[in-house]
């Protein structure tokens, strides 16, 4: 078999240790170890007591500690506990007499990596210096990965989630592409909800959920014939049925992926309910209706009705309020209307990049579309 020895590497260049401290108050002893030490590439110091051996790892901490049990002021089993204190990546090896080997085993618990009975063969120390080192890398890595374990759930969720985001807006893009009126539409829904949020004080979880909802709750209109979904024109009320499918559609298609945030799949469901219980697809009344939902029904209809469609230019922004007021408590819930008008005034939502509000008039379309 071939040895370590034969490989001509040194213990030292093996563990990528290069400090020791050699601790005995027996100066023969201290030096015949220092010299198998060196001999395996090790940068020796030594100390003739616990008291010593702490001042020299004060002045430079080691990667190991041999040290004899019994030593005058402070001995073998004081400098370990105070090694494992002040310097846990350090590895101790006890020197102990035989006789004393009942107390090197309760060493170990304290925390010594190994120990070395007197007298003791160079192989022997060689074999076990090894070997503590090695427990001491793997203690090293162990805390490690310990430390980091927390960072790398946390990175692997965002990951998660970008990867979630980024399918979720795949579906979008499909929509956006069969539906040119939803370009853009989406994401300003899921801005403005997401500030009406933030204006009731919702936690930030509810508003990441209500942002999200915002983004996909139109992705139904998948589902709806594109003659109906780009008709330039009012639509009759068949097609009005067919497209107001669209929240059911899109909740199904959802579900099995926002299963994690049920706000934002009850916005998908809901956007369309009104606060007197006329609304789809169940029929829900004031409080009944997920808050989440109220709020993006208020979102939703301000930017269908600023936004120009193909038979109509996009309704001024005083009317559109004043319509939103005019259906505040019938169609909107009134708390999540004055959210919206409270955002609009401190320029929560800015509304000086919306429409012009000289190009345009005529009341609003039938529903939201
Ligand atoms: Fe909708």
């Amino acid at each position: 078999m071939t040895s370590v020895n034969t490989l001509q590497f040194t213990t030292a260049e093996l563990t990528g240790a290069t400090r020791c401290l050699v601790v005995d108050d027996e100066p023969h002893l201290r030096r015949v170890l220092v010299r198998v030490m060196q001999g395996d590439g090790f940068i020796c110091e030594e100390a003739g007591s616990g008291v010593q051996a702490l001042e020299a790892l004060a002045r430079q901490p080691a990667t190991l500690v041999l040290t004899d049990l019994h030593m005058p002021e402070l001995d073998g089993i004081g400098l370990l506990r105070e090694v494992r204190q002040r310097y846990p990546g350090t590895a101790v090896v006890m020197i102990t007499a035989v006789a004393d080997v009942s107390t090197a085993v309760s060493c170990l618990g304290a925390g010594a990596m190994d120990y070395l009975t007197k007298p003791f063969h160079i192989e022997e120390v060689r074999a076990r210096v090894r070997q503590a080192l090695e427990k001491r890398r793997l203690v090293l890595e162990n805390r490690d990965y310990q430390e980091r374990l927390e960072e790398r759930v946390a990175i692997q969720s965002r990951r998660l989630e970008q990867l979630f985001l980024a399918s979720i807006q795949s579906l979008a893009d499909a929509l956006e592409v069969k539906d040119t009126y939803t370009h853009g539409h989406s994401l300003r829904v899921s801005h403005y909800s997401a500030v009406i949020a933030r204006t009731l004080q919702l936690d930030s979880e509810d508003v990441r959920q209500i942002e999200l909802g915002g983004h996909v709750h139109d992705i139904g209109k998948i589902g709806v014939r594109e003659s109906v979904l780009n008709k330039p024109g009012p639509l009759s009320d068949d097609e009005y049925e067919h497209i107001m499918t669209h929240p059911m559609v899109g909740w199904r298609i959802l579900s099995p992926l926002l299963g994690d945030t049920p706000k934002a799949l009850n916005v998908v469901r809901s956007h369309h309910e009104r606060f007197d219980g006329r609304g789809v697809p169940d029929g829900l009344s004031g409080d009944a209706i997920p808050l989440e939902a109220r709020i993006a029904a208020v979102a939703d209809t301000f930017d269908a009705m600023t936004s120009a469609r193909p038979y109509r230019p996009g309704v001024p922004i005083p009317a559109t309020i004043a319509e939103l007021q005019r259906c505040s408590g019938a169609q909107f819930d009134p708390v999540v209307v004055r959210a919206f008008l409270e955002a609009i005034e401190s320029g929560a939502i800015d509304t000086g990049a919306l429409n012009d509000v000289s190009s345009s008039s005529g009341p609003p379309p039938r529903g939201v579309r």
